[in-house]
């Protein structure tokens, strides 16, 4: 069997983090996103990871660490169903696709032998949420099955609570339910199309934790949830640590200068938190330098960036240099789970 990961999208929503690192690539506890999806799949699952922007860095992280993944790279982002479709031709049967951006319990031996079990053509995770409106919702029977999808729903209409949690089982037939060589949605196109031809499209829900790591909010959130699940208030690498942290997760060849205090925080390598800077909320890519009694809210810093003393910051993104040529200017990726 194999697992397709979704990794090609550009993560406009992390800029400007994802202005110089695929969103794949974002590390969780010091440990890419994507390395989370893998270690989740069962054993003898082969790995291919559909990307296109920054493929360079998963296929070094790939060989670096002896990870046993191949990249497929589209020339240019063919959304959700047609990064599937390009690499077709090494499926050989019921498969797998992942969105890499999610972060979740979903167990994949069990959800597969329930896919299988329900002889589906299609079967998604689901996951409930309280937003429906903000969401796309199923209506779902009893015994499992999709009938449609509702999207941005009143509360008091929505079929269910039930939102798509980024993870499908899939028969090898569905590709040819995507035309190949074009922008496809596996959302909004393919997936409307298998259900109005009767096709058996299951849901499975499961129990534990959910996050789309799609926003800054929940990149920190998900190192919230992890920091806990392992029993952790912080998590450092190779680093000079003086200050205090709280739920804050620290990169290698870092200096945390005394009287510093960083409270759910996610710092890369290779910055420097001189005396008694305060951050709240706050994301810093590589190599930055947070300059001394700095106050940081809720800012995200991209990499190489530096921080003036005394400097009070609320709400915002620093970038300073030009944008990576080519990075599109909106949003162009899956707008069903906004
Ligand atoms: P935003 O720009 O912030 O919306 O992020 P995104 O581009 O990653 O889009 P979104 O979060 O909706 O994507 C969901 C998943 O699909 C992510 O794992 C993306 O990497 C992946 N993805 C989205 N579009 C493409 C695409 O065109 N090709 C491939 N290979 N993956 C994609």
């Amino acid at each position: 069997m194999q697992a397709i990961i979704l990794a090609g999208g550009y993560g406009t929503r992390l800029a400007p983090l994802t202005y110089t690192k695929a969103k794949p690539m974002l590390p969780l506890l010091n440990k890419p996103m994507i390395s989370y999806l893998i270690e989740a799949l069962p054993n003898g699952v082969e790995v291919i990871v559909a990307a296109n922007y920054k493929n360079e860095q998963l296929q070094e992280y790939f060989d670096e660490n002896g990870i046993n993944a191949m990249v497929v790279k589209e020339e240019k982002p063919l959304g959700t169903a047609g990064a599937v479709k390009n690499a077709e031709k090494y499926i050989d049967g019921a498969f797998l696709v992942l969105n890499s951006d999610i972060i979740s319990s979903l167990n994949m031996r069990k959800f597969i032998q329930y896919h299988m079990k329900k002889k589906a053509f299609v079967t998604i995770s689901l996951w409930p949420v309280k937003n429906v409106e903000e969401y796309g919702v199923v209506d779902l029977q009893p015994d499992g099955r999709i009938m449609r999808f509702v999207e941005k729903p009143p509360r008091h209409e929505a079929p269910s609570n039930l939102i798509n949690a980024g993870a499908y089982c899939m028969e090898a037939e569905v590709l040819d339910y995507i035309p190949p060589k074009k922008f496809v949605s596996m959302e909004m196109e393919v997936f409307p199309k298998i259900i109005d031809d009767g096709k058996p499209f299951y849901g499975y829900t499961f129990d534990g934790y959910w996050i789309d790591v799609g926003r800054h909010s929940s990149y920190i959130e998900a190192t919230r949830v992890l920091l806990k699940k392992k029993g952790l208030k912080y998590f450092a690498g190779k680093s000079e640590i003086k200050g205090k942290l709280r739920e804050s997760t620290i990169g290698d060849r870092c200096i945390i200068h005394e009287g510093v205090m960083l409270n759910s925080c996610i710092i890369y390598d290779g910055c420097v938190i001189e005396k008694n800077v305060r951050m709240e909320n706050c994301i810093v890519a590589d190599n930055c330098i947070i300059e001394e009694n700095a106050r940081l809210k809720n800012v995200v810093v991209g990499e190489g960036e530096k921080i003036g003393k005394n400097a009070v910051i609320e709400d915002e993104k620093i970038w300073n240099k030009p944008l990576p040529v080519g990075y599109p200017r909106k949003q162009i990726g899956n707008p069903v789970r906004r």
